[in-house]
């Protein structure tokens, strides 16, 4: 009652209230959309008496007109051909939404909606396209004989998507470490963006790296993520070898060495006990800790030398 009041009111006034929406229409890129705009006709409305242009709101390129009750599209833009259609059944009713079919990235941007009966008015709506992301390729380099501590870099790439996406990076404990990476975002032919960006990290034992790509228009996240485990860190087989070879030298090393400050220490023992009156005198080195036994009995071959 309200609505049919205020047009009445407007009818008298003799202005046109056109109604499109408010937010921007976002299209999925390749599927079609519906940019709304409509009018509210009068009892004796015919559609012999409508004019209606849909047109680039900034360069007046046609999209779409009908007037004299069908279709004029000799006029229209070269990319919107066999693109364009309205809602036939409705235009009585004053619906002169557009129907864009497999909408491009191209399309994105405000279109006018102009509606003349007698009177005349416009009214703009804004499409915005958008193409989520494909799930991201992880790639590691180097991706074998990895130790703790080698550089890497850890490469995530991700497609066809649309607008610009964000990236973050995540290690296994999901702290953010997109701080030391570069990414770039290159637009193909049909303006759809691939997303390469590069981690760069020190490599530490069992982490795992996770790549996140976000389409902020749609609210869309993907991600990949790449674990460095026991099996990038194992040992290389001669490394393994090598450590065990060098153990066991040192195992047999240190059990010669044993067996000969053993000998030597016995060896000191008898001679101090030959020597053991004169020394006593004649030196107060006698506190010599027992864990220099070796120099002990050199410093000892010197002073008798002295002595004698
Ligand atoms: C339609 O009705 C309006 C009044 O509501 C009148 O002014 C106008 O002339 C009519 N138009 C036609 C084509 O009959
Ligand atoms: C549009 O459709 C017609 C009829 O199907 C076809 O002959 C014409 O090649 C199409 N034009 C374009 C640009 O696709
Ligand atoms: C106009 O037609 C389209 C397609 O059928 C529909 O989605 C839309 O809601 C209609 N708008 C109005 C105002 O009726
Ligand atoms: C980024 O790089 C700097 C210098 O190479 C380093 O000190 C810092 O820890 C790195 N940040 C992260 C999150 O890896
Ligand atoms: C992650 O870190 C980057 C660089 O430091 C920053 O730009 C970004 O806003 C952070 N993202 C989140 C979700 O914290």
């Amino acid at each position: 009652m309200l609505l049919a009041l205020g047009v009445l009111v407007l009818g008298l006034a003799g202005a046109m209230e056109i109604q499109v929406p408010e937010e921007p229409v976002v299209a999925l890129y390749g599927q079609d959309a519906t940019l709304h705009c409509s009018f509210s006709p009068e009892a004796n409305f015919s559609l012999k008496d409508l004019s209606l242009i849909w047109q680039l709101t900034d360069t007046k390129r046609l999209v779409h007109s009908f007037s004299d009750g069908r279709d004029q599209l000799t006029d229209q833009g070269g990319g919107y051909t066999n693109r364009t259609a309205l809602f036939y059944d409705q235009l009585s009713q004053g619906n002169v939404s557009l129907l864009l079919r497999r909408v491009e990235i191209a399309d994105e941007g405000s279109f006018t909606c102009f509606v003349r009966v007698r009177d005349y008015n416009s009214a703009a709506v804004t499409l915005q396209v958008a193409a989520p992301y494909s799930k991201p390729n992880l790639n590691l380099e180097p991706n074998k004989d990895l130790k703790p501590g080698d550089p890497a870099v850890v490469t995530c790439q991700s497609s066809y998507g649309y607008p610009e996406a964000s990236i973050l990076w995540q290690d296994s404990h999901g702290a953010n470490i997109t701080e030391n990476v570069t990414t770039s975002q290159i637009a193909n032919e049909e303006g759809l963006f691939d997303v390469y960006s590069v981690l760069h990290v020190l490599v530490e034992p069992s982490s795992t790296y996770s790549c996140l790509v976000r389409n902020p228009l749609l609210q869309q996240e993907t991600h990949a993520s790449v674990t460095i485990t026991g099996q990038h860190l194992a040992f290389p087989a001669v490394a393994l070898w090598v450590t065990v070879g060098l153990s066991i030298c040192i195992v047999v090393l240190l059990a010669v060495l044993a067996y000969i400050c053993q000998k030597k220490i016995r060896q000191s023992c008898e001679e101090e006990e030959n020597a053991g009156t004169e020394e006593q005198d004649t030196e107060g080195e006698e506190q010599k800790t027992a864990l220099q036994p070796l120099k002990s009995t050199e410093d000892k071959a010197d002073n008798e030398q002295e002595i004698d």
